[in-house]
């Protein structure tokens, strides 16, 4: 169901579940893309003269009040991308919240503090869950879901609410459903999926599936050292998940047998320590000395993964190639990021998943224009992937 399947919504309270959960520097927004993100929907929804009333996490607090991770950094900028007054409440339900969402008239919008300051947002028992959504419920007539960073996530805001009134899908989720699927459902040819990220072990599942659609798969970030290691290099003071050297071992047999090209580095950048002070060299990933340790793809590297996404029809992109917050280790990130923007140019679909790879593009100085979409979802994006059921997407029927 999307938003006009709810019927007249003149004065009525919607309640509206984004994904605010920006990077924060202090109280400054260091990346609004999920603010901005986020507009259409609001406005779609003012524009029909509800009463909207905006929830959302930042960060991952312990189920109590954190003053790091108010939200109330975020509805200054809501206010001005909306160009109206936000009204804030400083609580997600209880008098605060139900005061605030008394005051809204016809078209209003009002941002309710982070739902996670309340266990019974992420609880894991259903019943303290649901007492928590049946909390939103009361607040709102309907609801709409529109927080794709955050639909891999069975939480209260994001699939109990839903069974408990009416509900809807924001505009937000429906356009990076519609761009997955197109990813997953026959993608145009060839396909590369770039992967970057430290943790090896968080990229198996999506790796094992990827490997059934996509013809390419290179491979960036810390899990480099893995896939190096299991192909016989050492790689000095580099991070390195041993556990899971044999199930890495398995897909690069795996590979060769059904014809996926899996990209690995041929040169690595390397440093004595995790700091952009001490020293850099570029190596051959046959030399990596024992107390160095990899912290970005080398220019040679970045030449060949340049090559192997110009020429692609379809290019998905999660996680940076190296360590881009310091300039010695930024121009792996940036040749992969000038390579899908190339790749747009010559008409292909390229789409930047996830929170990390979307502010890092943006801090190297891209526009979202110059890719295809910039999804705001960095976990859900890849669990839709993987083809895994997604519960606030399912719940929505
Ligand atoms: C994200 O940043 O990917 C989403 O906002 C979800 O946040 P979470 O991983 O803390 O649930």
């Amino acid at each position: 169901k999307s938003i006009s399947d709810l019927g007249d919504l003149r004065g009525k309270k919607v309640l509206l579940r984004s994904d605010l959960n920006v990077p924060l520097d202090g109280s400054r927004i260091t990346d609004d893309g999920r603010v901005r993100a986020s507009v259409p929907t609001i406005q779609e929804l003012t524009k029909a003269g509800a009463r909207v009333v905006v929830v959302a996490h930042l960060g991952r607090p312990k189920g109590e009040p954190e003053a790091k991770y108010s939200l109330e950094p975020v509805v200054s900028r809501l206010s001005e991308l909306l160009g109206q007054d936000v009204k804030f409440a400083s609580d997600t339900v209880g008098d605060s919240a139900r005061e605030v969402v008394e005051s809204l008239g016809n078209g209003d919008v009002a941002l309710l503090e982070n739902l996670r300051f309340n266990a019974g947002e992420t609880s894991k028992d259903d019943a303290e869950r649901r007492e928590f959504a049946q909390q939103l419920a009361d607040l709102a007539d309907v609801f709409v879901s529109d927080g794709f960073g955050v639909v891999h996530r069975k939480q209260a805001s994001v699939y109990d609410v839903a069974e408990l009134l009416p509900s809807a899908m924001g505009g937000l989720v429906q356009a990076e459903v519609d761009v997955l699927q197109r990813l997953t459902d026959e993608p145009q040819r060839p396909y590369a999926v770039v992967l970057g990220g430290a943790k090896v072990a968080d990229k198996l599942a999506v790796i094992e599936n990827l490997m059934k659609t996509a013809d390419r798969l290179l491979i960036g970030g810390g899990m480099v050292f893995t896939f190096l290691k299991a192909e016989g290099h050492e790689v000095g003071k580099s991070l390195l998940d041993d556990e899971q050297l044999e199930t890495v071992k398995g897909y690069i047999a795996k590979a060769k047998e059904t014809g996926v090209e899996i990209v690995l580095p041929v040169d690595v950048v390397v440093a004595p320590e995790f700091a952009a002070d001490k020293g850099s060299e570029v190596v051959a990933v046959d030399a990596i000395p024992a107390d160095q340790m990899g912290l970005d793809i080398g220019p040679e590297s970045a030449k060949l993964y340049a090559s192997k996404l110009t020429d692609c029809k379809t290019v998905f992109w999660n996680g940076p190639m190296g360590a881009f917050e310091m300039e010695p280790f930024a121009a792996g990130t940036k040749a992969v990021a000038q390579a899908l923007v190339e790749a747009t140019e010559n008409g292909a679909l390229t789409v930047v998943g996830g929170g990390d790879s979307a502010a890092a593009v943006r801090q190297l100085g891209f526009a979202d224009e110059q890719f295809g979409h910039i999804s705001t979802g960095g976990g859900a994006s890849l669990e839709y992937l993987e083809g895994k059921n997604l519960p606030g997407i399912e719940v929505l029927g």
